[in-house]
């Protein structure tokens, strides 16, 4: 990444792989001072030298206490957070386990709610900070197999609105990434032809150059969006048939 960003310090969850791990790797080769967590302690530290591995659960909110300290401690005060560590399972209709729901949702909701509440307060006391997360375009809408995954980025949209104008007042920016299908460890289970499918250096890109540019949401691919906009402005009546034709039918 050849563009000059503004963020001497950050810290990103979700770092061991896919988008998390792009997104550090084009920080740190831009010049940022880079904490990365994950729970998997072998593949933080094959990142490389330069990069500050944090092994973390973000489920246990008092190690998200723990690890803000420590990133702080070790490369200063942080100027960007980038939550992205998340999880996903299909649900089949015939097999409804709360424990994969909760599981989920304690994942990628809670686990933004957890470093968010460790970093969110110090940000403020200090009157400046970005913090991000990513959610999903399967936030927009409900779709089918994504009755676990789908309300938990629901709630991460909603979250960074509830936030974002409180905290602008204080000095701290919140904003959230939605991306289409990204070609990671994530969505490699997918049985499906995924559409409009990038690649996770792509995706770790746009979202460096949407948080640069300040913008509250960073949706993509484009095309991709702006079909999910649409087909969610329909009535009910026809939003459900097109997405039993062209989604349940298509697979
Ligand atoms: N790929 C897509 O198409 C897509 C689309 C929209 C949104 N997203 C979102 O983008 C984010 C990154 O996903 P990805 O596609 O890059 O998938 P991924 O490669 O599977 O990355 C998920 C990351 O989260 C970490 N993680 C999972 N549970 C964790 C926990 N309890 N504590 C700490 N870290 C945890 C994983 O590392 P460890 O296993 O080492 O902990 C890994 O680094 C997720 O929030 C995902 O929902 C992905």
């Amino acid at each position: 990444m050849s563009q000059t960003l503004p963020w001497k310090t950050a810290w990103v969850t979700g770092a061991s792989t896919g988008i998390g791990r792009e997104i550090v790797l084009q920080l740190a080769s831009a010049g940022v001072k880079v904490a990365a967590s994950a729970r998997s302690p072998d593949k933080l530290a094959a990142l490389g030298h330069g990069i500050l591995a944090i092994p973390l659960d973000v489920t246990d909110a008092g190690a998200c206490r723990v690890a803000a300290d420590r990133v702080e401690a070790e490369i200063g005060p942080i100027d960007l957070v980038v939550l992205g560590a998340g999880t996903y399972a299909p649900v089949a209709i015939d097999h409804l386990d709360p424990q994969l729901f909760a599981h989920t949702m304690s994942t990628n909701y809670m686990g933004v709610v957890n470093c968010l509440a460790a970093v969110a307060p110090r940000m403020m006391a200090r009157g400046q900070g970005q913090i991000s997360w990513i959610a999903s375009v399967a936030g927009f809408m409900g779709l089918p197999k994504a009755a676990a995954y789908g309300p938990t980025k629901a709630a991460l949209i909603n979250l960074a609105e509830c936030l974002e104008p409180e905290m602008k007042l204080k000095g701290v920016r919140i904003s959230v990434i939605n991306p289409g299908f990204v070609a990671t460890p994530l969505t490699a289970q997918n049985d499906f032809e995924m559409p409009f499918l990038m690649q996770p250096d792509e995706a770790a890109r746009r979202s460096i150059a949407g948080l640069a540019a300040g913008r509250f949401e960073i949706a993509y691919p484009r095309r991709f969006v702006a079909i999910l906009r649409a087909l969610r402005a329909l009535p009910y009546p026809i939003f459900f048939r097109l997405i039993t034709r062209f989604v349940l039918k298509a697979r």
